[in-house]
C-alpha cells in the first residue's frame, strides 16, 4: 500500500481512489477534487465533519486562477513570490469549486505545493484532465499531522488498505507545519493559520499590513481550540521550570534545554527550524511511548516560533 512510485498514485487517483501524498508542510490525504464521490471519502477516512471546507492543491498559480476568481494585486505579487511553498490562498471560488470542497462557503482554499513528488503528481495529473486535488492532512480528524508516510500508516493504514487507496512515500517532510492561511478577500491579508510563511514575510512581500484574524473569519478545523492533539496530555512549561514529576513523562525542549530528572527525552531540536520539523513526530512517538504527559517548552521568537506555539496551544488545550 505504500509506494513511491508516482505513476501509479495517478492511476490510483484517476481510478476515483485516495491516496496519502507527500508535500513540504504535511502529508496530505489526496483525492481529485472534481470527483464528488472521492472527496466524500476524504471525509469518511478522516472522520471530519462534513461542514469543514478542505484546500484544493493545484500544479501552477494559473491553474490556482481556475478555482480563484480574483485576487487583490496584493495577494497576486504574494502567491507569485511564495509558490510552489507552504502558503494557502483563501479567495471567492469559481464554479469548478462544489460546496463539498468548500463546505458550502462563497470561498475556496488553493495551494501549490512545492514538493517535487507533489510537483510530478500535479502535473501529471493535469496531463490527463484531473485539475486538482483536495488534500486535509493525513490524519484521523483532530490528532497530529503526518510528516512522514509512516504517521499516515499509523492513522489511516486500516481504513486505506482495506478500501485499496494508497500513500505515496516521499520522505520527512521538510517544514512539518501546516501552510499558512492567508484570507484575500480585502484589502488586507488575514493570516487565519500561521505557518513558515510568516505575517513579517507577508508584509514584507506585499507590502501592506496584516490584519488580525476576522471575529466572523470563516472555518478553519485546524482553530478550533483542540486540535493537533496527541493521546498523551500536552503541558507547556517554561525553560527555568524543574518542578515537573517524572513518573511516565516526557519531555521537548530545544536541545540547549536540559532534561529535567526522570523525563524521557522525545528530541532535542537545535534550531526553530528544526523544533517545527521534529514537532509532530516528537508528540506522536510520545504516544508510542504510552506516556502520559508530555512536558514541552515552547521557544520563543516572532516568525516560525509563532506558529509552533499556535499548535502547542491547541495540542496543550
Ligand atoms: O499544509 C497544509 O495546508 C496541508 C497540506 C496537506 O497541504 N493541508 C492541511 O489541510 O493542513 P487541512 O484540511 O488539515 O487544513 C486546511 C484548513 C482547514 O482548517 C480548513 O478549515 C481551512 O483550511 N480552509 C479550507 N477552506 C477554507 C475556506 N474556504 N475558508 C477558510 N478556511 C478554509
Ligand atoms: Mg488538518
Amino acid at each position: 500500500m505504500i509506494t513511491n512510485d508516482i505513476a501509479q498514485a495517478v492511476t490510483i487517483i484517476a481510478s476515483g481512489k485516495l491516496c496519502a501524498i507527500p508535500t513540504e508542510t504535511v502529508y496530505g490525504l489526496a483525492a481529485n477534487a472534481l470527483d464528488e464521490s472521492a472527496v466524500a471519502r476524504v471525509f469518511e477516512a478522516k472522520e471530519r465533519p462534513a461542514d469543514h471546507p478542505l484546500i484544493v492543491h493545484v500544479a501552477t498559480t494559473d491553474d490556482a486562477n481556475e478555482w480563484i476568481t480574483e485576487l487583490p494585486q496584493w495577494a497576486i505579487k504574494l502567491t507569485e513570490s511564495v509558490w510552489p511553498g507552504p502558503l494557502t490562498i483563501v479567495g471567492p471560488r469559481t464554479a469548478l469549486a462544489s460546496d463539498s470542497v468548500t463546505g458550502g462557503q462563497d470561498t475556496v482554499a488553493v495551494r501549490v505545493p512545492g514538493h517535487p513528488i507533489a510537483q510530478e503528481l500535479l502535473t501529471e495529473l493535469k496531463l490527463i484532465g484531473i485539475k486538482g486535488l483536495v488534500a486535509p492532512s493525513a490524519n484521523r480528524f483532530g490528532h497530529v499531522s503526518p510528516t512522514s508516510a509512516s504517521h499516515v500508516l499509523s492513522d489511516l493504514g486500516e481504513y486505506l488498505s482495506s478500501h485499496g487507496d494508497l500513500i505515496l512515500d516521499g520522505g520527512e517532510c521538510q517544514v512539518g507545519l501546516e501552510s499558512t492561511i492567508v484570507l484575500a478577500t480585502g484589502t488586507n491579508p488575514v493570516v487565519l493559520r500561521p505557518g513558515a510563511i510568516t505575517s513579517k514575510d507577508i508584509e514584507q512581500i506585499t507590502g501592506i499590513a496584516v490584519s488580525s484574524q476576522l471575529a466572523n473569519a470563516p472555518r478553519v478545523s485546524g482553530s478550533l481550540d483542540s486540535h493537533y492533539a496527541p493521546i498523551a496530555k500536552v503541558v507547556l512549561i517554561a525553560e527555568e521550570s524543574t518542578a515537573v514529576s517524572g513518573a511516565n513523562s516526557g519531555f521537548l525542549a530545544l536541545a540547549k534545554v536540559p532534561t529535567p530528572n526522570g523525563l524521557v527525552r522525545l528530541g532535542s531540536p537545535s534550531t526553530i527550524d528544526d523544533f517545527a520539523h521534529e514537532l509532530y513526530g516528537c508528540l506522536r512517538s510520545g504516544d508510542d511511548l504510552k506516556l502520559e504527559i508530555i512536558y514541552v517548552v515552547p521557544p520563543t521568537g516572532e516568525g516560525l516560533a509563532q506558529a509552533i506555539n499556535d499548535r502547542l496551544q491547541r495540542a496543550a488545550f
